[in-house]
Order: structure tokens, then C-alpha cells, then sequence
């Protein structure tokens, strides 16, 4: 195609759901956009249109219908495609299992610092796209971004701005002994998925920031009683009307 014909993808924002934000209905006018990547055969599916008047790209992290589990996440792929669609920020949604009490289930909270426990996974473009060697992740979220979430939570959504997210390998859950490790490693959230999303999302130069949204106390936490789905999609849900709230108030700072 030449590239005169091409269509604008160009996005203010891309938004990539995790558990339970497979599909995002409030987006309007939405329209699937194809993005061929040099990581798949498969083109990455995003949904683009419009929220509050801002032109956005939503990308389902596990697939529309839930398929693609955490340590088979393409992320190489994801990340590529959302930097096509040029976006000044990549926010993530992270369903999270939470260490700390003033987290409890249902809690939105911003994570400012990662330790990464998976392994195995595609986790660098180095060696396969022209990226710096070795990229800063001093901060792995954006400070910028960070702040306009945290500016944006005028209605107390956020239950904290800083938070260590333990990211484990999954796809199973956590033991108590490895919840109590990740304490005793500082972390406050556990999750599966920031990682390599976070370091990929750096060496392309994105502006990236999670909002965890906390589905459950981690294993062992509270009590021996067993993590279920049912609890996990009870909380994420109980969690969409303030994250909607936050999202709003986000998007009306973006400069026309
Ligand atoms: N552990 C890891 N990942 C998760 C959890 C958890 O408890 N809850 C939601 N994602």
C-alpha cells in the first residue's frame, strides 16, 4: 500500500485490558485495526475509537475471549503494536492478588517499582530491533503518567499511589511460602502479567503505567481458603465503575 493511502491508526492513547477487561463496551464508534508485526504471523487485533471525544486504541492482553494465558502472552507483539498506533500514553490494566492490607480486594492502586520472578518469556527486542542495549528501568512506570493518574483521581479511587508488583510466571496461583517470599522481597501485589510489558513498552520509548486492579488476597494471606475465579471476577467487576471514573478524568487532561 502506498503509503499515502494509508489509513491514520494514530491513537492519544492506548489502553491494554487484562483479566476482565477483555472488551471494552464504553468505547464508541470501535472499529477492529490490524497490525501486521514482525513477531507473529497473526496481525495483533486492536479495537480503536472513541471515548470522551479522545480517539483510543484498546488492546485485550489475554485475546477477546480470554484464551491467551499470562506466560503466552505475545508481549513483543502487543507492545509493537501499540507503539504503531503512536499514542502519548499505554496505560494497563493488571489484575493483581494483594500482600498488603491497605490493598484489599477490589482496590485500584498504582504500582511504581516491579520485581520480575517469570522466565522463559520473549521479554527484549535487543538483537531484533534497532533498541538501546541496555534501557534505564529505575522507575519501569512512567513518572509522567503516574502523576496524571494520580492528578486524575479526584474521586479517592486509587487506594495507593506506590505499590511493588512481584510478577510470577504463572499460569498457576501462588503457595503461602511464595506469597510469603514476595513479602519478604517488599512486594505489595502479585500478578503475572507487567512483565516483560512494562521493560518492552521502555525499550520502545512508550509512556507506560499500570492500574492493578486487586482481584484477591495472595495465597495465604488472611486465610488457607483457596483463590477462586468466582471471587477474582466478583472484584474486578466491583472495581469497573471507579476505574471507568479514574479513566474519564484522565483522558479530559489529555491536551487538545
Ligand atoms: N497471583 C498472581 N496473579 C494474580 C493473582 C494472584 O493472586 N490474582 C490475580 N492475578
Amino acid at each position: 500500500m502506498n503509503p499515502a493511502q494509508k489509513p491514520n491508526r494514530a491513537c492519544e492513547l492506548v489502553l491494554i485490558g487484562g483479566t476482565g477487561w477483555e472488551q471494552w463496551a464504553a468505547l464508541e464508534r470501535a472499529a477492529p485495526v490490524e497490525v501486521d508485526t514482525p513477531f507473529d504471523e497473526a496481525p495483533v487485533v486492536l479495537e480503536c475509537g472513541r471515548y470522551r471525544r479522545r480517539r483510543i486504541g484498546f488492546l485485550s492482553r489475554h485475546g477477546c475471549d480470554h484464551a491467551v494465558a499470562p506466560h503466552r502472552v505475545n508481549y513483543r507483539a502487543n507492545v509493537w503494536a501499540a507503539a504503531q498506533l503512536e499514542p502519548s500514553m499505554v496505560l494497563a490494566i493488571n489484575a493483581v492478588g494483594s500482600l498488603n492490607p491497605a490493598m484489599p480486594p477490589a482496590a485500584l492502586v498504582l504500582p511504581d517499582q516491579i520485581i520480575d520472578y517469570t522466565w522463559g518469556r520473549e521479554h527484549s527486542f535487543v538483537g531484533d530491533l534497532e533498541v538501546p542495549m541496555h534501557v534505564d528501568l529505575t522507575q519501569p512506570f512512567d513518572p509522567g503518567v503516574r502523576e496524571r493518574l494520580v492528578a486524575g483521581d479526584r474521586n479517592g479511587a486509587l487506594a495507593a499511589g506506590r505499590a511493588v508488583y512481584g510478577v510470577t510466571q504463572g499460569p498457576r496461583l501462588e503457595t503461602r511460602a511464595e506469597i510469603t517470599r514476595l513479602r519478604k522481597d517488599g512486594c505489595d501485589l502479585v500478578g503475572m502479567t507487567a512483565m516483560p510489558e512494562a521493560a518492552l513498552a521502555r525499550e520502545l520509548g512508550l509512556a507506560y503505567a499500570s492500574i492493578c486492579v486487586v482481584a484477591n488476597w495472595a495465597a495465604g494471606i488472611g486465610d488457607e481458603e483457596p483463590i477462586t475465579m468466582d471471587e477474582v471476577t466478583a472484584n474486578v467487576e466491583a472495581a469497573r465503575a471507579p476505574l471507568l471514573g479514574l479513566l474519564d478524568n484522565v483522558l479530559a487532561s489529555l491536551t487538545d
